[in-house]
Formats: structure tokens, sequence, C-alpha cells
């Protein structure tokens, strides 16, 4: 089974690097194809606790060969920090591989996020603030800096020459910041080159070829279906694909080379930020989800809005991303009610909808329509087979997976590694 590719369902956060953790020991290479550090994946392995932001999750298995793809975006500063603190604790980081056409995050692209959003006031997106959004925009405008760039003194010199004459106006006479020089980032980026070099290559002839090998890769999306850029509740998404297409584009391999589509939902929903969240409790159920789902933020700290699971989401994550299986996460937070809302649908202006709708405003306006199903008491985080669910909890399981589109193959009853059910055999 050599490419299967992990997203994302809902707004992010669902429990992805625990699912490709769980895959880890089945597979050669994990690519992380999209993203950078706005991402925050906490893994929690023999009672330790590791949180990522920038490094794929394959990162902690020994046997993995980790892969940083061209779809990423890279804050060297923040890559070189993440390395020694996982080097200090005895993990060997030795085999990561970075894209030499992964674009980096420049420091006046974090200044930039960070200022647009105060400019913003009222519309901002909230986002982490790690200047993801910019950067992902130099690359489409063409004035990015990539990570073969640091090896060519005079192209990176010329390319910073070229951003910063945009920028610089942008900073001072808009923002009425400071104008950067282009020694100062052209110093600070060269600091990084020696370091690098080792890591640095043409990540997609080496996936194609161990594909061919036979190899089995898994590609790790960060964000998920509803931040994606083209798939998400625009403009309140991050700026890079984090649906399944992404993993095609960010790594550089067909999409021949798929073989599974693996989706991680929460049993639940939560989402960091602004947007529209049709299903979010602003009441005491929310608050309880909050506590009990530990729902703060891996990156930024800040509280995570929570809401019922909505079947319109993952029936979309289901379709956008040809979802051959789900992991579904934290099923043992939602032990203890007495009944458990599930929407299956909305109301839009007087109508009953079953389908996400196409048109931004009607999910603003949207109103979820639920069905309540009966909830159980038992502690569920021992159970390690389908059957020591308690009957209702194997019943929510069962309706959710004839609402959402694609079979549950894997359960999560806890953050442990081996805390779960295994109901289907991905890989
Ligand atoms: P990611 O960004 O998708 O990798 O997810 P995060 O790491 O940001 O958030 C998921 C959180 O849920 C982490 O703290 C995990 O340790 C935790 N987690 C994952 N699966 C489960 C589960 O099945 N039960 C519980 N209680 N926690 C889980
Ligand atoms: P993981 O991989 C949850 C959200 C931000 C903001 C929007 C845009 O841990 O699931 P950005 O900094 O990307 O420009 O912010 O996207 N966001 C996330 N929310 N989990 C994430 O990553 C996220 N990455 C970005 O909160 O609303
Ligand atoms: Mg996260």
């Amino acid at each position: 089974m050599p490419g299967i590719v992990l997203v994302g369902a809902q707004w992010g956060d669902e429990g992805k690097g625990k699912a490709t953790d769980l895959l880890g020991p089945r597979v050669d290479y994990v690519v992380k194809f999209n993203g950078g550090n706005n991402a925050g994946h906490t893994v929690v392995i023999g009672g330790q606790i590791y949180a990522l932001h920038l490094l794929p999750s394959g990162i902690l298995t020994p046997e993995v060969t980790p892969v940083i793809g061209n779809g990423v975006v890279v804050d060297l500063e923040v890559l070189f920090a993440e390395l020694r603190a996982l080097e200090a604790r005895g993990v060997d980081v030795s085999r990561l591989l970075v894209s030499s056409n992964a674009h980096l995050i420049p420091s006046y692209n974090r200044t930039l996020d960070k200022v647009t959003e105060r400019f913003l006031g009222k519309r901002q997106i909230g986002t982490t603030g790690r200047g993801i959004g910019p950067t992902y925009a130099d690359k489409m405008t063409r004035v990015g800096l990539r990570v073969q760039d640091l090896f060519d003194p005079g192209i990176l010199r010329q390319k910073v020459e070229g951003a910063l004459m945009q920028k610089n106006h942008l900073l001072v006479k808009v923002y009425n910041r400071r104008a950067v020089s282009v020694d100062q980032v052209v110093d600070e980026l060269e600091s990084y080159a020696d370091r690098i070099r080792p890591m640095m290559a043409d990540t997609a002839l080496i996936l194609n070829q161990a594909l061919d090998r036979g190899a089995t890769v898994l590609f790790e999306g960060g964000q998920a279906t509803m931040l994606d850029v083209d798939h998400g509740t625009y403009p309140f998404v991050t700026s890079s694909n984090a649906t399944a297409g992404g993993a095609c584009t960010g790594s550089g391999v067909g999409p021949r080379r798929i073989d599974r589509v693996v989706a991680v939902v929460k049993a639940y929903a939560t989402r960091v930020g602004a947007g529209p969240f049709v299903t979010e409790l602003h009441d005491a159920a929310g608050e309880r989800l909050r506590e009990l789902g530990h729902e703060y933020g891996v990156t930024t700290g800040r509280p995570r809005r929570c809401g019922w699971y909505d079947a319109l989401v993952a029936r979309y994550a289901a379709r956008i991303n040809g979802v051959t299986d789900f992991v579904l996460t934290k099923l043992d937070v939602l032990t203890g009610w007495d009944r458990i809302p599930v929407c299956v649908a909305y109301d839009v202006g007087g109508s009953t909808v079953t389908e996400l709708p196409a048109s931004q405003t009607d999910i603003h306006h949207a109103h979820p329509l639920y069905e309540y199903l009966p909830g159980w008491d038992q502690d569920i985080s021992d159970a390690r087979s389908f059957g020591d669910l308690p009957p209702n909890a194997q019943a929510y399981v069962r309706a959710i997976e004839e609402l959402s589109g694609a079979r549950i193959s894997v359960i999560g009853v806890g953050a442990g590694r081996d805390a779960i059910i295994q109901r289907h055999i991905i890989v």
C-alpha cells in the first residue's frame, strides 16, 4: 500500500499527529506537504508529550524518514529550535530531508502577518502570526525565497532586494513600521545555510524513487479541509491546500500514486480563529467540551471554539478529499452526556439543506438541525476493541459513520499512543 494521504476533516487539531504516529511503524517516509509552523501536533508516547509545529510527526518514529516537502513554508529559526529540542530529548533527527523548493519565511513576513491582522480590526482572520499568509502570497506573486536560494549568494541578495522594494513601502507607509535592510535579512538567512545544506534534497525525486521500489509513503497534511484556501470557509482559512490534492502538488508525486486517503475527524468539532462554525456552542456544554477535551491551541495557547459533530462537514471532507478511511478521535471526551447531538442538516432561511452550502453567506446564516443520540457513562479509555465499547458508544460511531461518507477504521479513546481501537486495517 504505497501512497497514503492523511488530512484533517474539520478545522484542524483533530489529532493528525497522533494518527500519523499510529501509522508510523508501518511507513517508510512521512512527508509534510503544506503549511508551516502554524500547525501544532501533540503526540503522547509513554506519558511523554511531544509538541511539533514544523516537523512532520513521523520524526518521532525511528525507522521513518521525515520529509519537508516543497509545499511547506519553512521558518529556519523554528526548524532548528525544534530539531534542537527533540535532540535534547534523545530523538534521532538526522534523517530529516527538506525540499530545495520549499519556501522560506523571512522575518518581514512574520511582521506583516501580525500588522495586517491588527489593521483588519473586526475583520481579522485570527492567524497564528507566523508569517504563513504573506509567505504563500510571495510564492504566488513570485517574490518568494526558496531553500535552494541560500546557496547562491547573488540570487539570494537579488531576491531579497526585489521583495523588500515592495515590503518596505508597505511596512513604512501603510503600517508605520521601520524599514528592513537587505543586509539584515540576507545575513540572518545565510546564518542557517551550513546547517540546512546536508538536509536539502530533491525530495520529489527521492519520494518517486521510493514509491517505485514499493516503499510506503505517508503524506501528512497540516491544518484541515475547512481551512483549505480553495475548499474551506474562505477568507477564514489558511493560505495553503490542506486537502488531499495538496499532497501531490506539495510533494511532487502524481495522483496515481495515492492509494488511500485517511481523514482524521474529532467526535465533536473545534475551531481556532475566526470564521463560521455552525454547530458552535456558546454555553456550558461548549465549556465542558473544552475542559474535558483540553481544547487549547498547541501553537498559540488560544482556547478552541467547541461544538457538536457536523455530519455535513464530515461528508464534505469525504467528498473533497476522496476519503477511504476516517480516524475518529476523542470519542472518550463524549463520555458522560445523557444525549449527544449530531448535526444532520442546516436550516438556511427556512429551507432544510443536507449538504454544505456552496454559498459562504448561507453557511454564515445556517442553523444546525440535530439528531439526538443516547449517551453512555462508562469510562471507555481502556477499550481496545469495538466490542469493548458500551452499546450506545458503538451506536454513536455507527450513526456518524452512516452520515459521513466513509468507513471509520480507527477510533481514538485517549491521548496516548496505544489508546485506540482498530476496526479496519488502513496499512
Ligand atoms: P493535530 O493538529 O490534528 O495533530 O491535533 P492537536 O495535537 O493539535 O490536537 C489534538 C489533541 O487531542 C492532542 O492534545 C492529542 O494528544 C489529543 N488526542 C488525540 N487523539 C485523542 C483521543 O482519542 N482522545 C483524547 N482524549 N485525546 C486525543
Ligand atoms: P493543525 O495542523 C487549527 C487557523 C488559524 C487561523 C487560520 C489562518 O494543528 O491542525 P494562518 O496562521 O495559517 O494564516 O491562520 O487558520 N489555523 C489552524 N487552526 N489548527 C491548525 O493546524 C491551524 N493552522 C492554522 O487559527 O484561523
Ligand atoms: Mg493542532
